[in-house]
C-alpha cells in the first residue's frame, strides 16, 4: 500500500470516530431506531479503500465476498446481487429456465406462500406469471405451519416459497420435506434471518435457493445489495445468467475465455462460432452489485456473528421485560429453532381496551420506532386486490396482523438501556388501562 493510501485511511479513521454520534442516551429523546447498520471504523474503511482504487464495478472483493458468504452459509454457490429483492427475483426466475427441461416452471403453475409478510417475497411470483397461494400464519411465531402448506398443495402446485418471519425460522425441514414428497421446488427468503438455526442447521440450507438481504435494516448490510445461494450447481448457473444480461457466457467481466470454446459455439439460429460472449441463453437482467458494496460486506461479514449474539440478547431481554404484561400477545421462537431477530413482534389483543394505534402513538412520542409487519395481508394491498392468487384455509390471523402487530427494535446498535425503556414504556402504556 502507498504512504498516501495508507496516511488517507488513517485519516478516513480517525474521521470515523470523530463523526461517530454521542452514545450519551437521554430517555424519551434520544430516537430508538426499530433497525439499522451497525458501522465502525473498518467498515469506512473499506468502503474508502474500494473507492480509492475505482473499483466502481463488480469485481475481486464480489468475487471474495461471494465465496466467503457461500462458506458462511454452507451453501455452494453465492451470487451477489443489488438487493433482496433482486435475489428474490433472480431466484423465482431461475425456476422457469428452460434449462431445466421438464421440471421447468410454466407461467399459471402455482406457488405456496404466506399472506403477511414482504411484499418482494411474492411479487417474483406474479412477475413471472406464476400464481401465488396464500396460507395464514401463527399470530406468536408469525410463519405458517407445514400442515398449513401440505394442505395448500394442488395439482399446479410447483414450488413453495416463505420467509422466515423477521428472523424466526418457519418449520424449514417439514417443510423441506413436504417440497421432496411432492416434487417441488422450495425457495427460502432468508433475508431478515441470516444466522437463525432450526434444528442446528442454518436457515437458508433446507431450500433449492435462498436469499438475503444487505439493506441497513438486515443482519448484514452494504446499504443496498441482496445475495442468491444455491448448493445446486445448475440452478447456481442459472441464476448468474439471468443476473448477468442472461448471457451464455460465464467468463468474468474483463476474463475472454474461460471455456477455451468462445468462438466454437453453436446456439438458437446463430452462425456457427458466434462470439460465447454474446450469446444469450435467457431473458435475463443486470442486478450486479459493486465492489464498493462487496468491500463493505466483507467487513460487515467479519462481524456476523457477534451482530447474532446481541440481536438474541436484546429480543431476550425485551421478551423477559414484558412477561405477563397483559392485553399483548408476545412472541415466540418457533419450536426447534434459535432465531437471530431481526425484530421483535407485539401484537395487541383484539380484546384489549386499546388498539395497536394508540399503543405505537405513545410509544413514537417517547421516540421509541415502531413498525408494521410489512404489508400485512398482501390481499388486501391495493397492488393486489385483482393479482391471480389463490387462498387455502382464512387469512384470520393476518387480518389480525395487519391491524393488531408491530414490532420494536433489536438491532445491535440497542443497549439494555434502551431495550429496558422500551419495556418500561410499554409497561407504564398499558398500565394506564
Ligand atoms: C422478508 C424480506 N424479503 C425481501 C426483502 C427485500 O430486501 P431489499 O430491501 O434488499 O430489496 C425484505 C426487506 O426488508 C424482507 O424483509
Amino acid at each position: 500500500m502507498s504512504d498516501t493510501k495508507a496516511r488517507i485511511l488513517e485519516q478516513v479513521r480517525e474521521y470515523h470516530l470523530e463523526k461517530e454520534p454521542s452514545r450519551e442516551f437521554v430517555p424519551g429523546v434520544s430516537e430508538i431506531w426499530p433497525s439499522g447498520a451497525v458501522l465502525e471504523p473498518a467498515d469506512r474503511v473499506a468502503l474508502v479503500e474500494a473507492a480509492l482504487d475505482m473499483r466502481i464495478a463488480a469485481g475481486t472483493s464480489s468475487r471474495k465476498f461471494e465465496s466467503r458468504f457461500a462458506r458462511y452459509m454452507k451453501r455452494r454457490k453465492a451470487h451477489l446481487v443489488n438487493s433482496g429483492s433482486s435475489a428474490n427475483l433472480l431466484a423465482m426466475s431461475a425456476l422457469l429456465s428452460p434449462h431445466l427441461e421438464d421440471r421447468r416452471l410454466k407461467p399459471g403453475d402455482e406457488v405456496i406462500t404466506v399472506a403477511a409478510g414482504f411484499p418482494t417475497t411474492v411479487n417474483p411470483i406474479l412477475q413471472n406469471g406464476l400464481v401465488p397461494v396464500f396460507v395464514d400464519v401463527e399470530l406468536r411465531t408469525y410463519n405458517t405451519t407445514a400442515e398449513r402448506i401440505k394442505a395448500a398443495v394442488g395439482p399446479k402446485t410447483r414450488a413453495i416459497m416463505v420467509a422466515h418471519a423477521l428472523g424466526n425460522p418457519f418449520e424449514v425441514a417439514e417443510v423441506a420435506q413436504i417440497a421432496e414428497e411432492n416434487d417441488l421446488f422450495l425457495i427460502e427468503d432468508n433475508c431478515d434471518a441470516v444466522g437463525s438455526l432450526y434444528n442446528g442447521q442454518l436457515t437458508g440450507t433446507f431450500g433449492d435457493l435462498t436469499t438475503v438481504s444487505f439493506y441497513p435494516a438486515h443482519h448484514l448490510t452494504m446499504g443496498e445489495g441482496g445475495c442468491v445461494l444455491t448448493s445446486n450447481l445448475a440452478l447456481a448457473r442459472i441464476v448468474e445468467s439471468l443476473r448477468d444480461w442472461g448471457r451464455d457466457c460465464w467468463c468474468e467481466p474483463g476474463e475472454s475465455d474461460r471455456c477455451f470454446k468462445r468462438f466454437q459455439y453453436q446456439l438458437g439460429t446463430l452462425p456457427a462460432g458466434y462470439d460465447h460472449k454474446y450469446i444469450y441463453s435467457h431473458i435475463g437482467y443486470n442486478l450486479k452489485a459493486t465492489d464498493l458494496q462487496a468491500a463493505l460486506g466483507l467487513t460487515q461479514l467479519d462481524k456476523v456473528d457477534d451482530f447474532t449474539a446481541a440481536r438474541r440478547r436484546n429480543w431476550q431481554r425485551l421478551r423477559e421485560g414484558l412477561e405477563g404484561v397483559p392485553h399483548l400477545i408476545l412472541p415466540e421462537a418457533t419450536l426447534g429453532s434459535e432465531p437471530s431477530w431481526f425484530g421483535f413482534v407485539i401484537t395487541v389483543d383484539p380484546d384489549a381496551p386499546f388498539r395497536r394505534k394508540e399503543l405505537v402513538n405513545f410509544l413514537e412520542e417517547r421516540k421509541i420506532g415502531t413498525r408494521n409487519l410489512f404489508a400485512g395481508n398482501l390481499t388486501r394491498q391495493p397492488a393486489y386486490v385483482d393479482a391471480p392468487h389463490r387462498i387455502v384455509g382464512d387469512l384470520t390471523n393476518s387480518d389480525i396482523i395487519t391491524e393488531q402487530t408491530f414490532w420494536i427494535g433489536v438491532y445491535p446498535g440497542l443497549t439494555d438501556e434502551h431495550t429496558d425503556f422500551m419495556t418500561s414504556s410499554i409497561r407504564d402504556f398499558v398500565a394506564g388501562w
